[in-house]
């Protein structure tokens, strides 16, 4: 981690249904590069929409919000934005199942200027970083719900992205699974320097950030570093 803010908001609000229904009323957040920060909150508190809004996933009504270096409110180049700087790991893989594990993390480094045989090359290595070298060929249908996630890691890695953003990615495994997922993201997060933000329901996942933070009816709680974590923290 070093002092460099990667991600800057202010005042973020974001609403829908016409600003109906409000589901975030005024984020301030900053996060540094290389850290691994964690979102909790209770369900419907807008954890998911902060995560989409950082990922460029969706727009802005008012604030500021500024990722990488990009400024998101200004709807510009956020395709470029999306598939240079961010890696996107969501609690259903979203994988394709008709096409093999290997294809699957080639598809973000289509829109690169990677050579078929540099691809192909990449997918290698990060499937060997995710300990599944071995089913390259198999297709996901026929894989486990880690072993899935493993392969939705290596896809979201495929571009060295700058930020990782994970919502719930440990969801819908069971405990030991979960925890492998967990701790690959860890080495991973360490090995490359990655920024990581992770939207999670589970203390266990979010004691493992540098930093928890708590978000209720769209807004910031608390922002805790983990060494002062105590037990009043809901989710
Ligand atoms: N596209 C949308 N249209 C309308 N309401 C939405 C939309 N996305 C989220 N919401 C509402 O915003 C609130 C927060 O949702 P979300 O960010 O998914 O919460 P969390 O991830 O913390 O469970 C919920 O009440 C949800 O129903
Ligand atoms: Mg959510």
């Amino acid at each position: 981690m070093n002092n460099k803010n990667i991600v800057k908001i202010e005042n973020l609000e974001k609403s829908y249904e016409n600003g109906n229904i409000k589901v975030l009323n005024g984020i301030d957040l900053e996060i540094k590069e290389g850290e691994f920060v964690s979102i909790i909150g209770p369900s419907g508190s807008g954890k998911s929409t902060l995560l989409n809004m950082l990922g460029a996933l969706d727009i802005v009504d008012n604030g500021k919000i500024n990722v990488a270096n990009y400024d998101l409110t200004k709807k510009k180049n956020l395709d470029e934005f999306r598939s240079e700087k961010i890696g996107f790991i969501f609690q259903l893989h979203n994988l394709i199942p008709n096409i093999s594990v290997m294809e699957n993390v080639e598809i973000p480094m289509y829109e690169t200027k990677l050579s078929g045989k540099q691809r192909t090359n990449k997918a290698l290595k990060l499937l060997n970083d995710v300990g599944l070298k071995d089913k390259t060929k198999t297709k996901p249908t026929k894989l486990s719900g880690g072993e899935r996630q493993r392969v939705a890691i290596a896809r979201a890695l495929a571009n060295d992205p700058a930020i990782i953003l994970a919502d719930e990615p440990t969801g819908s495994l069971d405990s030991r699974s979960g925890k492998k997922i967990l701790e690959l993201l860890n080495d991973l997060h360490k090995e490359k320097n990655v920024t990581l933000i992770i939207v999670t329901h589970d203390m266990n996942v979010a004691k493992l950030a540098d930093r928890i933070i708590e978000v209720l009816d769209g807004k910031i709680l608390k922002s805790n570093d983990n060494s002062f974590l105590n037990e009043d923290i809901n989710c």
